[in-house]
């Protein structure tokens, strides 16, 4: 990447519950906190020289809100919308706005678990989906989006 290019700005949206990471069902989700979590979502995102925000609501209009502000500004959305997976046309809608790539992040495997879970109102509009890798899920995501952007960039 040249001097003069900007940095990819990565926004990164969990939904609810996930606040409660560390103490919520960790035979499910692990032992690690959010904020660990952020922390290492960061880190990573800077070993390949993007800058990653981390944002989380357990309110479905406000995580609208902010799926509306990345219409402009980042490159690549990596979201974990948790249980408004299963429910959320309008988390679905939000993310139909958007022209940058989007990824479906799960801490568990979504299909080994209840019949409601099966279904996901994201997967088919998302670019990509990682489920089932814990915490890993979302660091994958990041190199594999801090990759690809560069393949973008390197192409244009
Ligand atoms: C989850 C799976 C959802 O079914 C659940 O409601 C969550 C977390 C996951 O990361 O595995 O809250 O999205």
């Amino acid at each position: 990447m040249s001097v003069k290019e900007k940095r990819a700005k990565i926004l990164v949206i969990h939904g609810p519950n996930l606040n409660m990471l560390g103490r919520r069902e960790p035979a499910v989700y692990g032992s690690a906190t959010l904020q660990e979590i952020n922390a290492q979502i960061e880190e990573t995102a800077a070993r390949y020289g993007m800058d990653a925000e981390t944002f989380q609501s357990n309110h479905e209009g406000v995580i609208v809100e902010k799926i509306q502000d990345a219409i402009q500004g980042y490159d690549a959305l990596i979201i974990n919308p948790a249980a408004y997976t299963h429910t959320s046309i309008a988390i679905r809608d939000a993310l139909l706005l958007l022209d940058i790539p989007i990824v479906e992040v799960h801490l568990s495997n979504i299909y080994r678990r209840e019949s409601f879970r099966h279904t996901s109102y994201v997967s088919d509009i998302a670019t990509a989906r990682v489920a089932g890798f814990g915490k890993k899920g979302y660091l994958m995501a990041i190199e594999a989006l801090g990759k690809t952007l560069d393949e973008t960039r390197l192409k244009s």
